[in-house]
């Protein structure tokens, strides 16, 4: 589910998008044998899914899916999911656990105006630079239709890092951590109204940050 817990960093980002892509088409596989059945050892997430789940409509778009776990259990719900993300290897794993999947950049996906009706995004926002988290909120706005719904889960922490091994690999990834408030203002900035925002302390299993999760939806009058 992420790299937080990785050592290494630096006073100045200087990863790009581009390498962020190559780093995650080189742990593809390792990510999806390591965080495939991730969710059986998480019940708030598996709440906060379920819940999701009942209340969006079809389509959903997994922004970042990864190898598509997170997507996948929301499609056991019979949801429609598409998975979008920066790696063509992970694209191509998600395709077989979701409805459809694209490669693309979540600052400017390839998807109609109003096009989804849900947004799930988990720990992809984190390595969007700070400086761009606004347009990427807004992007998300974008493609959601009037009523639509969003669910983020980031990091709790504060800057931004840069991680160079992950999975037992050499990889270049960027890493941002959010103060809840700091990620409130943000999307309620963005033109959505929050539904709830709250943090949790890890589980046993997962790296030591807190996890930060916001659901909001995008106001039923907006154009
Ligand atoms: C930490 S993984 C999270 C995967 C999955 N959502 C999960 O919870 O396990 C981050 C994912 O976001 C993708 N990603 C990173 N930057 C992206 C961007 N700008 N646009 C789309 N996907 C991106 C990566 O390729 C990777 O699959």
């Amino acid at each position: 589910m992420c790299p937080a817990s990785s050592p290494i960093s630096r006073e100045h980002v200087i990863v790009g998008w581009d390498q962020v892509r190559s780093s995650y088409d080189r742990v593809a596989g390792k990510y999806e044998a390591r965080f495939l059945g991730e969710l059986s050892g998480k019940p708030r997430d598996r709440e906060l899914l379920d819940a999701f789940a009942t209340a969006v409509g079809d389509p959903v778009v997994e922004v970042g899916c990864g190898p598509g776990q997170i997507g996948a259990y929301v499609r056991a719900h019979r949801r429609r999911v598409v998975g979008a993300d920066i790696s063509v290897a992970m694209a191509t794993r998600v395709r077989r656990r979701l409805d459809a999947a694209i490669v693309a950049n979540m600052q400017s996906l390839p998807l109609a105006t109003g096009a989804a009706a849900g947004l799930l995004a988990f720990y992809s926002l984190i390595h969007i630079r700070r400086r761009d988290v606004d347009g990427v909120l807004r992007e998300f706005a974008r493609v959601l239709r009037p009523g639509g719904r969003v669910l983020l889960s980031v990091h709790e922490g504060q800057g931004e890092t840069e991680v160079e091994e992950f999975l037992g690999e050499a990889v270049g990834v960027s890493v941002t951590f959010f103060d809840l408030d700091e990620l409130v203002a943000a999307t309620r900035a963005a033109g959505f109204e929050i539904v709830f925002a709250e943090r949790r302390a890890p589980y046993a299993s997962e790296s030591e940050t807190f996890r930060l999760y916001i659901e909001a939806t995008r106001p039923a009058s907006a154009s």
